[in-house]
């Protein structure tokens, strides 16, 4: 892939952000994993690897999808990046291939990984079964019961799955599991971290391998309109699909709208704004904006969306905030779900939680926007892992009785 300036950091400091804060243990796995990765990141056999499993396996190019009815009733044209027709359902897949062709290279044969909303774990899972390596997922055990239908499918798929009872039993947790299980085994196990977050090469490695979103949309806006777009709009979890979708536009004049879970309210504990409700600090292996409180402690975090309910954020995007090229806004559950049920009814399309975290910033936004303004949603995944938590949301009784009758049969 066609190199984007700002990753060419081999340092894995993004201004004062990033970093490789870990234990002198697995020092050695990271520096040969760095070390890998930027010896094959443009190695021409490794590029057609990568590209033949985006388009054999996952199915990529993703479409590009006008959202009419919403462009006719806010005025200005809009689209959607449906990252959710992937193979498993999320953009979560692109850097997982990557990995684990690294992994593959690097002649391991464990795959270790954590999982949030279980996107991650499930497209992990997946590419664990298709290049024949055995597969272990942490995930918080909130994480493991609200997500239940991606810890059946990454069951099938040959994964173990273990539920993560300590802490706030969320997404830090299930880090914090894999690491100390990476440290136990660091000859046979890759871990195949889920974001742009952790320490170097992680941040920079995963948004690379994301960024074929964005050169997808740029290539889309160039033939289409022979322009870029005005906005384009992400949720932010750890911000891997963010940067992959605003990499190729930092040199450019598109606004990127980097969007997080808003929860419940504004005290510690009801949301994940890490921008504006955290603070620098260094956990989890990196140097990055987290929630935390007065003594620096990490704050326990809320999302309806489980891949939004995290505690830290890439030092990518902590060091694109700091220096005003990445623009932050919110979103709460109660908005997300009404964006969820609108873009349902009026396009035709179920997105994620997460993803709809975006599409809930842009609804608010669009008061400001023009006619011939493009304005890009980057959609994350699709929504039918959401399956209980929506119902419970919006037919809290008609779950009920299909979980009865569930029961019964
Ligand atoms: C569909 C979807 N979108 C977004 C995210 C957030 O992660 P990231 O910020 O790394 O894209 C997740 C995480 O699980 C997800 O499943």
């Amino acid at each position: 892939m066609e190199s984007i300036e700002y990753l060419k950091e081999e340092s894995g400091f993004f201004g004062k952000y990033g970093g490789k804060y870990i234990p002198e243990t697995i020092r050695p796995t990271m520096d040969e994993l760095a070390a890998t990765f930027d010896a094959l990141k443009h190695d021409a056999v490794f590029e057609r690897r990568l590209k033949e499993a985006y388009a054999e396996f996952s199915g990529r190019p993703t479409p590009f999808t006008p959202l009419k009815n919403l462009s006719k009733n806010l005025g200005a044209k809009i689209y959607m990046k449906n990252e959710g027709m992937n193979l498993t359902g999320a953009h979560k897949i692109n850097h997982c291939i990557g990995q684990i062709l690294l992994a593959q290279e690097m002649g391991k044969t464990r795959i270790i990984a954590e999982t949030g909303a279980g996107q991650h774990g499930y497209a992990t899972a997946t590419v664990a079964a298709r290049f024949g390596m055995k597969c272990t997922i942490y995930m918080g055990k909130k994480d493991y019961e609200r997500q239940r239908p991606n810890v059946f499918w990454m069951e099938l798929l040959g994964a173990e799955v273990i539920p993560v009872e300590s802490g706030d039993e969320s997404l830090n947790d299930a880090v914090i599991a894999a690491f100390k299980d990476l440290i136990s085994d660091p000859e046979q196990a890759f871990y195949l971290l889920g974001s742009a977050v952790g320490p170097d090469p992680y941040p920079r490695m995963n948004a690379h391998f994301q960024s074929v979103v964005g050169k997808e949309i740029l290539e889309t806006c160039e033939s289409k309109f022979g322009r870029e777009p005005d906005r384009i709009y992400a949720c932010v979890g750890g911000g891997s699909n963010a940067l992959g979708a605003f990499l190729p536009f930092l040199k450019r004049t598109t606004r990127l709208m980097a969007i997080e879970a808003g929860g419940k309210g504004e005290e510690a504990g009801e949301h994940a704004r890490r921008f504006t409700h955290g603070k620098p600090g260094v956990f989890e292996g990196y140097h990055g904006y987290f929630l935390q409180d007065e003594d620096g402690n990490i704050s326990s975090t809320h999302s309806i969306s489980a891949g939004l309910d995290y505690c830290g954020v890439s030092p990518l995007l902590s060091d694109l905030y700091d220096s005003g090229r990445i623009e932050s806004g919110f979103a709460t559950d109660e908005e997300t779900l009404e964006a969820v049920k609108r873009l349902a009814k009026e396009e035709g399309l179920i997105i994620a939680l997460e993803s709809a975290h975006a599409l809930a910033a842009l609804l608010k936004d669009s008061d400001g926007f023009q006619e011939d303004e493009i304005i890009v949603l980057n959609g994350s995944g699709r929504g039918e892992k959401d399956l209980f938590i929506s119902m419970k949301a919006f037919q809290p009784e008609a779950l009920e009785s299909y979980a009865k009758t569930l029961i019964k049969t």
